[in-house]
């Protein structure tokens, strides 16, 4: 058994095993995931990809004159699209530190990860592009490190820390922060808190593509782990949960329903309407961010909104 699907069993033990039900957003990401992810970003009710685009197109040249970094990490980089314009500024020759030396850009998704480290080096041939597979909760020791590697930048963009639960949120800056070097830098992107309709529309389109893509975590499991979810017996069920701050992704259970998950040596009794929570989408204040960052050892020196204040960039430094 390969570690990743180790790691599956484990989750869906730990997140099927004991009610309330959940999975953790990771097992979203497969290729079609990925893609699927990939259309969200195109949706016009989808604000944050554009949001955090255009602080990038904007203060990009400024962040990369505010950090001294020879290497950019990316977390979670996905298809490393917006972080085009970042590269861009951190390899201008102008740039007061000098261009960047190296781009490490970290994620679960393979096929995409390679797709995109092969774009990006074409575009920058004196770039080194060094692509790390891994989980950014566990694997975060597989970052190069140390004095051929020089001070690091880490992009963490799209908001994807809202992904996380609250304590494991805490839990995976701390860990970062432990990883990093005093002086070495994190730039973080959050989506800000704003209107309940207007959260709940980019996260329940017109056209069902985040339907689709969350749904897609049952057909993850069905092809993983040799599951008989029924794709059909589900409806997809956003909401928006005010006292946490966060949309909340889940799919309900049309019918009673008996699942066998085979993989995890698991079965599963749904009652009609229970829910399995797939996601959550957090979001912040900017107050909010600065004192999460705080508590985990990071000083903020600069942080940029877009005009509407939809999406904050913030970066900040490992004290
Ligand atoms: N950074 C991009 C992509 C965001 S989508 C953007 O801003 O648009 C979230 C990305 O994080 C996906 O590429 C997904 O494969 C990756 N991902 C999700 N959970 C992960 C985990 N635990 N470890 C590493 N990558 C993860
Ligand atoms: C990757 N992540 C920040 C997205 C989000 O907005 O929470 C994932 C997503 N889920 C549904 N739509 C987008």
């Amino acid at each position: 058994m390969s570690t990743a699907t180790e790691a599956l069993v484990a989750d869906v033990r730990r997140g099927l095993g004991a009610r309330p039900l959940r999975l953790p957003p990771r097992w979203l990401y497969d290729d079609v995931g990925s893609d699927l992810f990939d259309q969200i970003t195109r949706l016009p009710e989808y604000y944050p990809t554009e949001a955090e685009r255009a602080i990038l197109a904007a203060h990009a040249p400024a962040i990369a004159d505010a950090c001294d970094a020879a290497t950019l990490v990316e977390l979670g980089s996905g298809t490393s699209d917006k972080t085009r314009l970042l590269l861009d500024a951190l390899t201008d020759p102008g740039r007061s530190h000098g261009p960047l030396r190296r781009f490490v850009p970290l994620d679960v998704a393979e096929a995409t990860l390679q797709d995109a480290a092969v774009r990006i080096a074409e575009r920058h041939p004196g770039l080194e592009v060094t692509p790390v597979v891994g989980d950014f909760t566990t694997h975060l020791a597989r970052l190069p490190r140390g004095p051929e590697v020089g001070r690091r930048v880490v992009a963490f963009l799209g908001s994807t820390i809202g992904n996380l639960y609250v304590e494991e949120r805490g839990a995976f800056l701390g860990a970062l922060a432990d990883s990093l070097d005093p002086g070495e830098w994190l730039l973080l992107g959050t989506d800000l808190l704003k209107p309940v309709e207007r959260l709940v529309a980019a996260y329940d389109d017109a056209g069902g593509v985040t339907e689709r893509f969350v749904l897609n975590t049952l057909r993850v499991l069905n092809r993983e782990l040799g599951a008989d979810f029924d794709l059909d017996a589900f409806s997809y069920a956003p909401l928006w949960d005010p006292r946490l701050g966060r949309m909340d992704l889940r799919l309900r259970s049309d019918r009673p329903q008996h699942v066998r998950i085979p993989g995890a040596g698991l079965e599963l009794d749904l009652g009609s309407g229970e829910e399995i929570q797939v996601e959550i989408s957090t979001k912040f204040s900017p107050e909010g961010v600065a004192d999460e960052l705080a508590g985990a050892g990071f000083a903020v020196e600069t942080a940029w909104t877009d005009a509407p204040g939809d999406f904050a960039l913030t970066l900040a430094r490992r004290v």
